[in-house]
């Protein structure tokens, strides 16, 4: 089941910024790049440090707990250990506010 959840605003995540949300408990974090919204896990493949504490730099997201770093956009680990993946979630821009759509289980 897919359910579409109103998250933020863009007034809310201006460029290059990150922001933590949580729909039904699940972390997620929201990253504007140069204007693109995306939407993956907050929860780290090493340790579960809170990516969206890190550091943005272009499209990828770095931990800030020992730096494990995954591109936004697929979700992918870029660095050592290759091959892992966070969640990515699809982002809808209707007018001025962020959904994501979640398919849940
Ligand atoms: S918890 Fe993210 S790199 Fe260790």
């Amino acid at each position: 089941m897919t359910e579409r959840v109103r998250v933020a605003t863009l007034a809310e995540l201006g460029p290059g910024c990150m922001r933590a949300v949580l729909v039904d408990g699940l972390p997620i974090a929201l990253a504007n790049v140069e204007g693109t919204i995306y939407a993956f896990g907050d929860a780290c493949r090493h340790e579960g440090g809170p990516l969206s504490a890190g550091i943005l730099i272009g499209d990828t997201v770095t931990c800030p707990w020992h730096g494990w770093t995954y591109s936004v956009r697929t979700g992918k680990s870029i660095v050592p250990p290759i091959g892992l993946r966070i969640p990515t979630y699809a982002v809808v821009i209707e007018g001025d506010v962020i959904y994501l759509d979640i398919v849940w289980a």
